[in-house]
């Protein structure tokens, strides 16, 4: 037991599939694995581990934002020797240049988080992702032929803001989208020396305030649900 995840040890698998919302986490179990346990259930942050074509895989729920995923992830490396995680999540776009439901494999994120400085004293804007969970995912999108866009996005610390437009650290830098969670999870494995990657399906355009169904929603996150538990077999 860690103090946010009550699973026993053991009860984690090595790979860990991590959505943001806890509903999602179960929906993926649900529809995606065989032989599902709940492992964990504290604050309804649900930890689900069963198995996809015979491996042993866990889904579980990061929350929003960098403070949260930090706590989770930092206690799944940590407590429960996991090796891998895959955020598979969400992302809105800066610009009409994307489209809904195309999916982005993140090589970077920038942010304004001071998350990666205080916990850890690593200075400067930006994190890769670690490991080899994002070369493995590039590949098995090409064998899938499924389309991914490789490259920086903004992980920020803030969804409502007075300013509107492009963050300044996201135009700079060439982030086309934003989402809230994949910095501090890149200073995690950084620090424990795991390997991370991010998953990102295009829901809502900003500009255009485009925005995906419920049902589109759970049609497109299948997609990259499915690249990255065909993965986690080379994982
Ligand atoms: N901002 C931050 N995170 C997000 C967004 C957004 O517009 N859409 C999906 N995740």
């Amino acid at each position: 037991m860690s103090i946010h995840i009550s699973a026993k040890k053991g009860e984690i698998a090595p790979i860990v599939l991590m959505p943001g919302d806890p509903l999602r986490a179960k929906y993926i179990s649900d529809n995606f694995l065989q032989n599902v346990k709940e492992v964990s259930s504290v604050r309804n942050a649900l930890y689900f581990t069963g198995t996809y074509k015979g491996k042993s895989i866990s889904v579980g729920a990061s929350g929003m934002g960098c403070p949260s995923i930090g706590i989770y992830s930092f206690e799944l490396y940590k407590e429960y020797d996991v090796e891998t995680i895959i955020r598979v999540g969400t992302c809105g776009a800066y610009t009409a240049n994307l489209n809904l439901f195309d999916i982005i494999n993140v090589d970077r994120a920038f942010s304004e988080s001071t998350y990666a400085f205080h916990a850890f004293g690593y200075s400067g804007d930006h994190l890769y992702h670690e490991g080899k969970a994002y070369e493995t995912i590039n590949y098995r999108a090409n064998e899938m032929k499924i389309k991914l866009i490789k490259g920086a996005i903004h992980s920020s610390d803030i969804f409502y803001r007075d300013k509107q437009g492009t963050p300044e650290i996201a135009s700079k830098n060439d982030c086309p989208a934003v989402e809230m969670e994949s910095f501090a999870l890149f200073a995690n494995a950084k620090y424990l020396k795991k390997s991370a990657a991010t998953l990102l399906t295009v829901s809502d355009i900003i500009p255009t305030h485009e925005q995906m169904s419920a049902e589109q929603r759970e049609k497109a996150l299948k997609v990259m649900m499915e690249l990255a538990l065909e993965s986690c077999l080379a994982l």
